[in-house]
């Protein structure tokens, strides 16, 4: 089968990828893993003992890093539409996050336990129209700050992908009225041609609207 200029690309790239070569060294199951460490490295977002909800887990790389720092200090909650492997201590749930029976779900598991964290690296299949692509990932963003708002622990924090352009300023400045600091964040291991780009939201406070 004759391979796409762009799919010969991407396979090229990833192959001299040195993020996918120390991913497979290190255990981890993607190269996402290292963007996680780097946010982490910089702003020690995740120590036990913690409650952490992985929205977009699959295949598992951030559930990985989340596992190892806490130690089974905590507990981890994870999502995706597709798929995972298991991982000791992780709570894994498939399904799609936009349904509402699936949110509801997740919404049950985590119960009255209050959570610290909320991360979400949800990213839906691009079809390559910009305009599309940007609305269902802001979409996507959120359902998960919806979410965030109504799980995290007062000071608790919310990381989540996003891209620039589109809604980006929109969000960014819906982000503020609920959290006390707001971080942008462009990991290295995010590669330099994609657009996505990481809000880290930190101190949640509840108001009131
Ligand atoms: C970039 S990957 C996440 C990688 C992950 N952070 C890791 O380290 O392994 C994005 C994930 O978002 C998931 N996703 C996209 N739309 C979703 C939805 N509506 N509900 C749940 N998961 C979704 C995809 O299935 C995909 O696994």
């Amino acid at each position: 089968m004759k391979r796409s200029v762009s799919s010969e690309r991407w396979l090229k790239e990833h192959f001299a990828d040195p993020y996918v070569k120390k991913a497979q060294q290190e255990g981890y199951r993607c190269r996402a893993a290292y963007k996680l460490l780097e946010i982490q490295k910089k702003y020690r977002l995740i120590k036990p003992p913690m409650n952490v909800v992985d929205l977009g887990a699959a295949p598992g790389g951030w559930s990985q890093v989340v596992a190892k720092l806490l130690q089974h200090h905590g507990k981890i909650f994870a999502l995706d539409i597709l798929p995972m492997e298991p991982i000791s201590h992780v709570d894994f749930i498939q399904g799609d996050f936009q349904e509402e029976a699936v949110y509801d779900q997740l919404s049950a598991r985590v119960g009255a336990q209050k959570i610290d964290v909320v991360l979400s690296d949800m990213a839906p299949n691009m079809s390559g129209i910009i305009v599309s692509d940007q609305a269902k990932v802001f979409y996507l963003a959120e359902l998960a700050l919806d979410f965030a708002q109504k799980v995290l622990k007062p000071g608790g924090a919310f990381l989540v992908k996003v891209f620039q352009g589109g809604e980006f300023e929109a969000y960014h400045k819906q982000l503020r009225v609920n959290f006390k600091f707001i971080k942008v964040c462009k990991p290295d291991a995010s590669r330099d041609r994609s657009k996505e780009i990481y809000l880290l939201a930190e101190n949640y406070q509840r108001v009131e609207g």
